[in-house]
């Protein structure tokens, strides 16, 4: 899809904006549109050296290291990026990992460290920032969730549940939220070429380390970036990106044939 980057630009200009995930792959490309276009953005993962890359290039990037993991830890986290960009317009909760690896077979803690990250540490993250903004009377969520939510294939049990928990999640905050001035957006992507395969674990909790084909093939994360800043100024609720026209074609045998669907998909050599 081509994005008119004029049409986001506006509505980002005037926001402060903190990016989860920014040291590769889509946040990595989410930051270096809105640092391009001037917009105050602080940027955070746990590799801080990619992150300092990103502020040298962009003078309206900051960094702020952050451990998805420690949910515990991620109050004090929010409360430091909100000090540090003088408050938050537009959270984008776009860390993630994922997973290569069958559910009997993968260790239950690998499981739920895919579940702890993808969903826990969103969802703790997100009730900081979302309390302050609520209090405040405005601000926008934004969340990268994946089209595994609606497309659940074998081998991705735990990074399923997660994308779909967050729609349930986000989708049951409207209601308390909206009427409180506070705009809900969730972007779930296709397949985009990026570390997410590379970085996926497996039965043990080691990392997949490949790029898997789907992703070789997949969207450019900066086209995916422009897509998700695109939707977001328009404050759609929902939305797909990086879709290709097999995806679709998915997306329509769920609905209206979903027996097929599952029969394609325990066919399918999925990596
Ligand atoms: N690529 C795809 O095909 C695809 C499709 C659908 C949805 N998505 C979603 O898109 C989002 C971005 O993924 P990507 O494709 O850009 O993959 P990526 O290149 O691997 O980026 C993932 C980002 O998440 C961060 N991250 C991982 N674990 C973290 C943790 N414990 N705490 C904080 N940050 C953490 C990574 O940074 P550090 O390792 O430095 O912490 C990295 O910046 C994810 O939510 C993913 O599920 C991707």
């Amino acid at each position: 899809m081509r994005v008119n980057a004029k049409r986001w630009q506006d509505y980002f200009r005037d926001k402060r904006v903190w990016v989860t995930g920014a040291s590769s792959g889509i946040g990595e490309a989410l930051v270096e549109a809105l640092g391009a276009a001037g917009v105050r953005t602080l940027a955070s993962a746990r590799r801080i050296e990619r992150l300092e890359e990103l502020t040298l290039k962009h003078a309206s990037v900051s960094a702020l290291p952050l451990d998805l993991a420690e949910c515990e830890r991620l109050g004090e986290a929010a409360a430091a990026a909100w000090e540090q960009l003088g408050g938050i317009d537009v959270l984008v909760n776009n860390a993630g990992i994922s997973q290569r690896s069958t559910f009997v077979e993968a260790d239950p803690e690998t499981l739920e460290r895919v579940i702890r990250i993808d969903l826990i540490g969103t969802m703790w993250l997100t009730h900081a920032v979302a309390a302050r903004m609520k209090h405040r009377g405005s601000g926008h969520l934004v969340t990268v969730t994946s089209l595994a939510a609606m497309i659940p294939t074998p081998r991705r049990t735990a990074y399923a549940a997660a994308k779909a928990g967050l729609h349930g999640l986000f989708d049951a905050m409207r209601g308390e939220l909206e009427p409180s001035g506070i705009t809900i957006s969730l972007a779930a992507p296709g397949f985009v070429r990026t570390e997410i395969s590379t970085h996926a674990v497996t039965e043990t909790g080691a990392e997949h380390g490949v790029l898997d084909p789907n992703q070789e093939r997949g969207d450019d994360a900066a086209a995916c970036a422009a897509e998700i800043l695109s939707g977001a100024a328009k404050r759609k609720r929902e939305f797909l990106v990086s879709m290709s026209p097999r995806l679709r074609l998915a997306l329509l045998l769920r609905r209206h044939a979903p027996g097929l669907l599952w029969r394609i998909l325990a066919k399918a050599s999925v990596t």
